[in-house]
């Protein structure tokens, strides 16, 4: 089979282990070829290829980004963007695709494998917000440099007895804030789930400062307060639909400055949380996705996505895995809260 792959979306540090075990297991066990396609979704749309054989993959396991480039490109935004794939594809005479994305880019692959294209899926975000596997690589990454940070915001914060607020990524969903946060024991930890109150928030702070020691609030961008109690400014849309976010710690500095003469600092993690090399949990998940990817491909099992249950790696309908995000339930905040203040 002549196999094409692709990586979609933000990256994030795994991607690239995941390439390394599509081509390894597929070119020595079953001898298969590849073809790398750039920039996720607009490689098979542009015909932008990159050779992927195993010199390709040499030495990139702990590498983070992705040797094929990514974007969000959407090919059902364009027209003919299905007969550009479509063309490229027969042209190459590429048999299946591999797409390794998130909601956005396994959605695309949903899409097409209902139209009759052969697609296998690998689960990817730093998110972890996808409701069919227990765990997405780059999200153990992303929480151990968001903890990292944080260890070393309570330092400086003690020195200054300053309210310092960290705005890590989640757009939709606060799993990196609930689990840096608890890893590195926020005092507050706001998440787009749950809408937060302001006066409670500086309540948490206070309480802080009276037991001598200073807060740390962790908060997912996605974050929200409670309808019609604070103005936050909207971003631009991206070609999902989704609004480009950032800006919630620099309300919340403004706010708790205000409401509690403290002297409060927001810091922004952004990018930071996407790049370098993978922890050894990510290199593990990302190796095991595209060994199983690749025999899902060559079992003709197209679209399904590939998932971590427990230990087990499964196979799962792409369509059902896109369907609804992973929220952090209540009981999970809950068990934050205590914590808190
Ligand atoms: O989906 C991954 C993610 O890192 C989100 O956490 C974040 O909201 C978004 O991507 C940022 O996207 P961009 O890299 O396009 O700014």
């Amino acid at each position: 089979m002549k196999i094409g792959v692709l990586t979609g979306g933000g990256d994030c540090p795994g991607l690239n282990a995941v390439i390394r075990a599509i081509v390894r297991k597929g070119m020595d066990v079953y001898g298969h070829s590849f073809v790398g396609f750039r920039d996720g979704w607009r490689g098979p749309m542009e015909n932008a290829t990159v050779p992927l054989g195993i010199d390709a993959v040499r030495g990139i396991l702990p590498r983070g980004g992705t040797i094929l480039g990514s974007s969000r490109t959407n090919p059902y935004k364009s027209d003919d963007g299905v007969a550009r794939i479509r063309d490229t594809l027969a042209g190459l005479g590429v048999d299946a695709l591999i797409a390794i994305g998130g909601e956005d880019t396994l959605g695309v692959a949903a899409r097409l494998h209902a139209e009759g294209i052969p697609v296998v899926g690998v689960p990817k975000t730093i998110d972890n917000d996808l409701s069919a596997t227990d765990y997405t690589f780059g999200f153990d990454t992303a929480v151990n440099i968001a903890m990292e940070a944080i260890d070393r915001l309570h330092t400086t914060a003690e020195s200054h007895h300053r309210v310092l607020i960290v705005e890590v990524m989640g757009r939709h969903a606060g799993w990196i804030a609930l689990h840096s946060g608890m890893a590195a024991g926020a005092n507050v930890i706001l998440i787009p789930e749950r809408p937060f109150d302001i006066d409670k928030v500086c309540a948490f702070v206070e309480h802080r400062f009276a037991s001598h020691y200073a807060p740390i609030i962790v908060v997912a961008e996605g974050a929200a307060p409670v309808a019609g109690s604070l103005v936050v400014k909207e971003g631009e849309l991206d070609a999902f639909g989704h609004v480009r976010l950032q800006g919630i710690a620099s309300v919340l500095e403004t706010e708790i400055r205000g409401r509690t003469g403290r002297e409060s600092r927001a810091t922004v993690l952004g990018h930071v949380q996407r790049g370098g090399t993978p922890t050894a949990f990510d290199r593990w998940l990302a190796t095991r996705f595209g060994l199983h990817a690749v025999d899902a491909v060559h079992e003709g099992a197209s679209g399904t996505m590939m998932a971590l249950h427990g230990t087990r790696i499964e196979q799962v309908p792409l369509a059902e895995a896109t369907r609804e995000l992973k929220l952090v339930p209540e009981e999970l905040y809950a068990e934050a809260e205590v914590f808190f203040g």
